[in-house]
């Protein structure tokens, strides 16, 4: 890592040694980031990414690390978090309230100043963990809507260390797709359009929303979902059940009985289990009904099932 010293001497953040990045992920699974930027501005992102980009080092960015599953073996290169970006601000003009946020900030953040203000258009996001940034990266949603439906532009840092700022009409979403999604480029802003509403309205459509959500663990360590829905349409949870996976268990890691599509983790499993009991479901189901069941949570670091 003769790159570490050269990227000392151009930013101002400070740069750390191997942290574990288990403590920085919903799972509280996965071996340490070789350096770890703790950015303080964002000049410093700009500049570490024009790096990454110029010395071939490799540039992850993590969110509330609510989707990730991250290797034993840790991250190789430069891990960047977004949490420090948490600015929130907004603008009222009529009926129409445009949220301008900073990736970092937390989804719950957003919903829950949405329900003390009255303001629609996000109640499905209600349960959703993790940051804004990550949520728009996997297009996060339920019941078929999206966050790309309230959406109007996005702000990155390129790979290479320029802002750009995306329209919606650029960027191109999918069920938990978003064409942003890349590796070396850092989501750091966005601007959501809500409207203002009846607030018991606002309440109702949230608290059924959370009535959805009761029928998950959440008492456990989990990464939310764990495989997307065939076609987006049918559920994983329930091709899992029907192949038997409720209660299977390797080493510290076990399918939910509450809801197939979870893995709930003990302090400790490991992320080889996870891939383990990640296999071992995908397996049973294409027997069971032939549907090659695809991730939802992100993989990071690798190589995996070795
Ligand atoms: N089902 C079973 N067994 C199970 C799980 C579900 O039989 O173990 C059945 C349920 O009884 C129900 C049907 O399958 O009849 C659908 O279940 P559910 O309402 O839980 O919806 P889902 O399709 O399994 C999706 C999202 C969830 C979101 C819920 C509720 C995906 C992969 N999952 O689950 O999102 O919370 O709808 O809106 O899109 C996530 O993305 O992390 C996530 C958890």
């Amino acid at each position: 890592m003769q790159w570490l010293s050269r990227l000392e001497r151009i930013i101002d953040s400070h740069l750390l040694r191997d942290v574990p990045l288990a403590g920085k992920t919903s799972l509280g699974i996965g071996g340490p980031a070789r350096v770890f930027l703790s950015a303080r501005n964002m000049a410093d992102l700009k500049k570490v990414s024009e790096f990454a980009n110029a010395e071939d080092v490799p540039l992850w960015v993590i969110g509330g690390g609510t989707n990730l599953l991250v290797h034993d073996e840790g991250l190789d290169g430069i891990v960047v978090s977004s949490i420090v970006l948490h600015k929130l601000k907004w603008e009222i003009q009529k009926e129409e309230v445009r949220i301008i946020a900073e990736s970092g900030v937390h989804l719950s953040k957003i919903l829950q100043l949405s329900m003390q203000s009255a303001w629609s258009g996000l109640e499905f996001a209600s349960g959703i963990p993790g940051t804004i940034g990550g949520a728009l990266a996997g297009n996060a949603g339920a019941d078929g809507k999206g966050l790309c439906d309230v959406l109007e532009w996005v702000e990155t840092i390129e790979p290479g260390g320029n802002s750009r700022t995306w329209l919606k009409k650029e960027i191109s979403f999918s069920y938990r797709k978003c064409s942003l999604s890349l590796d070396r480029r850092i989501i750091t802003r966005c601007c959501l359009n809500l409207r203002t509403a009846n607030a018991e309205q606002v309440r109702s459509a949230i608290k059924s929303f959370q009535k959805k959500r009761s029928m998950q663990p959440r008492s456990t360590k989990t990464a939310g979902c764990v495989f997307k829905n065939p076609d987006g349409r049918i559920s994983a949870g329930r091709l899992l059940d029907l192949a038997g996976c409720k209660g299977l268990r390797l080493g510290g890691v076990k399918v939910s009985e509450i809801h197939a599509n979870f893995l709930e983790v003990e302090k400790d499993a490991s992320a080889r289990d996870v891939y383990a009991v990640i296999e071992e479901c995908r397996r049973r189901v294409y027997e069971s009904s032939g549907v090659w069941l695809e991730l939802e949570i992100r993989l990071l670091g690798g190589p995996w099932g070795k």
